[in-house]
């Protein structure tokens, strides 16, 4: 898991619920927005001693109601594990189709350059698509979002 520092878990504790047992921490995962009509699951985790039960699922599905609670459409995940996110529905997609992501995240990781995880997006069908700023091309690659001037 990536490192965090004390500063950004306070900072984005709203983000999170546990999967507590017994009063013991099982698992955790975040919800970010990013955009509007993106979110992204994060820090999704379970202990080694409780794989297998069911616990990884229930937290996804706890991140994709925060979504739809606060309707926004999509929620996508970088990850290393495509079969378990393949059976909660999400979807493989090309990390370009997401470059709202790489604007506020991926330009300060290290692995930017040569990032070997996959993007999947989950499509919240019943949450209707907005019209919002677009993200335009820099002559860099990489894409910045833009606001519209009223
Ligand atoms: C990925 C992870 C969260 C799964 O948690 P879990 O509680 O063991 O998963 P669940 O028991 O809820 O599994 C749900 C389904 O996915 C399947 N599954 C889980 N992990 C899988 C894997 N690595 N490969 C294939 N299928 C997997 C399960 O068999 C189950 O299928 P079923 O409904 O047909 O029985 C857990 O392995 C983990 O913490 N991994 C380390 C951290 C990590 O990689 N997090 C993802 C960051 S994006």
């Amino acid at each position: 898991m990536l490192f965090k520092s004390y500063q950004q878990l306070y900072e984005n504790l709203r983000d999170f619920a546990v999967y507590e047992e017994n009063g013991q921490v099982l698992g955790c995962v975040g919800l970010t927005i990013i955009w509007s009509d993106l979110s992204e699951v994060r820090s999704l985790a379970v202990d080694k001693v409780a794989h297998g039960r069911g616990i990884g699922r229930e937290l996804t599905q706890w991140a994709i109601g925060e979504a739809r609670r606060l309707h926004i459409r999509r929620i996508m995940s970088l990850t290393y594990e495509k079969k378990f996110f393949e059976k909660l529905g999400f979807v493989v997609v090309e990390k370009d189709s997401l470059p709202l992501k790489v604007w506020s995240d991926c330009v300060a990781c290290p692995k930017r350059d040569d990032c070997d995880e996959i993007a999947m997006v989950y499509t919240l069908q019943d949450v209707p698509a907005v019209v919002g700023p677009i993200a335009r091309p820099s002559p860099k690659g990489i894409r910045f979002p833009i606001i519209p001037e009223d």
